[in-house]
Formats: C-alpha cells, structure tokens, sequence
C-alpha cells in the first residue's frame, strides 16, 4: 500500500519534472484559439492543472474569504486565482508562459473577475509574493524546498497551500483530498502549512526565564520559575503558541498571541476568559482549566510584563 502510493507519487513527480525539459517552448505568440496540452513545457515545471474539485478544496483548507490576497506560484490557465477572485479575495496568479498569461486573462474576463484577479508574466523565483494571505502552489518537492526559506519569511499566519508535494521536514498542519467521485482522479491532495512566528531562544520572565526551541511549528522548552522547572512542548499556529505546561493538575493549556504586549496579558486573558477561541488548539483538544490555570501561573508569575530577552 505505501510502496504503490511513493511509486505512483515517484511517476507523478517524474512527469512533471521530465516533460518541462522534453518539450520546447513555442516563440511563436499564440492567438485567441490557443489551447494548452497538459504536459506542455513550463520554464520549472509542465503544465498539468489542478483538477476543479481541488481547487475548491485547496482554498476551503487556506480559508480563503474576500479578506484574503491570494497568488498562485505558476498560475496556468487562471483556475485558482479566479476561483478565489469568485470567493471576493484579491488574486494574483505569476506565471512564465506569456501565452498561458493571455488566455487567463481571457478566462477571468469570461468569468467576470477582472477586477479581482490579474496575472502577471513572471518567474516565481524573481517574483516577491511577501503580501499574499494565502500562497498557492502545484510545483515539485525540490521547487517548494527552494522556496521554503522565503515562504518561512513570510507574514507569521500566511497559508501555504500546496498540491501534491510537500516541504521536507516541515510536516503541513493539515490536508485534504479530493476523491474520483468529486471529479479527480489525480494529483488530488493538498497539504496546508500556517508560517509560524519565530519564537526560538529564551524569553525573560520576572522570577525566571521560558526557553524555547523551535523546529518549524513545533516548540519544546522549559519554563523556569518560582524555584520550578517546567517541560514544555506545543506548536505554533501562525503568531499564536498553545502549549501544556507541567501537570498540574492536568498538563496547563497556555496560549499566547507572540505579539501581545506581553506574555502574561495572554495568560491572564486566558485564565479570565475560558472561551478562548478553541478553534487555535492544535487536534485533539486539550481541556482548558481555567481555576488550575489559575492557580497554576498565580503560583509562578508576578504582575509584571514578559520580554523575550536576547538570544543567549
Ligand atoms: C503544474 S502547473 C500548475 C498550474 C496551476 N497552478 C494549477 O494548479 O492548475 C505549473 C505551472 O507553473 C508554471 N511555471 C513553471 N516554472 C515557472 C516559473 N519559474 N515561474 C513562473 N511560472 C512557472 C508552468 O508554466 C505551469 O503553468
């Protein structure tokens, strides 16, 4: 089972990586009848669109709303960034292929989105995608681990959307497929990471210090206070850490927004506000206890602000 889903991942891959460099782009401008095939050159990968059905579940997992500025990192034919432009978000779509370019256009005056969704004739690499919202891609694993150090440079809290392939270590926070009785019948799972803030190295508390490291998403650390010592392990969301402190009665649930004004103003609204918006949990949910939390960071912290310190 998992050897045939590598093998027919490994084929997939192959396809779009071997035919961008076995078939030669045409010069030639093309008209208003030009007609993509699927497989045709791309100057990093081919053209092989994500079928509809996936599209549609790509922007369900990025929560795309009319808040939102999408791109689509080699856009084809349009069929995301106007999909998302249908949705009332702003879109982007940067794609190499002057003529893929023109007959997007053509596709979102068709749909009626033009002023919502523009393309651009670019090269993703030069291109600078910093305002997005959400990023979209269907590329390949060795283009989306160049990309990686930009993307975690980005915005903390912006979507990557990505279909088939992943990014190396950084495991996605969340997927979704689209099935054959949806429409699609490959390339049909998508992969969801939020850039977390960076949070790495040790924060200065009145009576001790939080520690953290930090791989991706994923944070353990020790909070040292009150004569304590603390294991900690959570993740990030975005600029919003929850993670379990010791277990006290039950391990304690801590989160905080890495830009409030301080680390104990997110404890406090915590323990005074129990309905703390539980959809930022990572999955399983872990209870909150408010009166042990309570007690818990009572027992540890002073009124005072939280700083993260210079790096050791
Ligand atoms: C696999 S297709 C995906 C198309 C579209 N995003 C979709 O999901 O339907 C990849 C696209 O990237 C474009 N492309 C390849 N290398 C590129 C580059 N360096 N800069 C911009 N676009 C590129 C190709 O021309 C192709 O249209």
């Amino acid at each position: 089972m998992i050897a045939s889903h590598f093998l027919r991942r490994s084929f997939l891959t192959l396809f779009l990586s071997l035919a961008a460099t076995a078939v030669l782009a045409q010069d030639k401008p093309a008209g208003q009848d030009y007609q993509p095939e699927v497989g045709q050159s791309g100057k990093d990968v081919v053209w092989v669109p994500t079928p509809q059905a996936l599209v549609d579940k790509m922007l369900d997992l990025g929560r795309v709303t009319a808040a939102d500025y999408v791109i689509d990192l080699g856009s084809g034919d349009g069929r995301t960034v106007i999909t998302a432009a249908k949705r009332g978000a702003r879109a982007l779509g940067i794609e190499y292929n002057p003529d893929m370019v023109a007959l997007s256009q053509r596709n979102a005056v068709k749909e009626g989105v033009t002023g919502k969704a523009t393309f651009m004739k670019a090269d993703l690499f030069e291109s600078d995608f910093s305002q997005a919202t959400v990023i979209t891609m269907f590329l390949l694993p060795d283009i989306n681990l160049k990309l990686r150090p930009k993307i975690l440079g980005l915005k903390p809290g912006t979507r990557i959307v990505s279909n088939s392939f992943t990014m190396g270590e950084w495991q996605h926070d969340r997927s979704v497929q689209a099935t054959e009785s949806e429409g699609c019948q490959s390339y049909c799972t998508a992969y969801l990471w939020i850039v977390p803030a960076m949070v790495d190295g040790p924060w200065k508390l009145p009576e001790g210090e939080l520690t953290l490291k930090q791989s991706f998403q994923m944070i353990t650390g020790t909070l040292r206070a009150g004569g304590k010592e603390t294991a900690i392990k959570g993740r990030l969301s975005g600029d919003q850490i929850s993670f379990t402190c010791g277990d006290f009665p039950k391990p304690g649930f801590l989160l905080l927004h890495v830009r409030a004004p301080s680390l104990l103003q997110a404890v406090v609204l915590l323990c005074v506000c129990p309905a703390v918006p539980r959809s930022f949990l990572p999955k399983p949910h872990i209870p909150l206890h408010p009166t042990a939390l309570r007690r818990f960071f009572r027992g540890l912290l002073s009124p005072a602000a939280f700083s993260q310190s210079a790096p050791a």
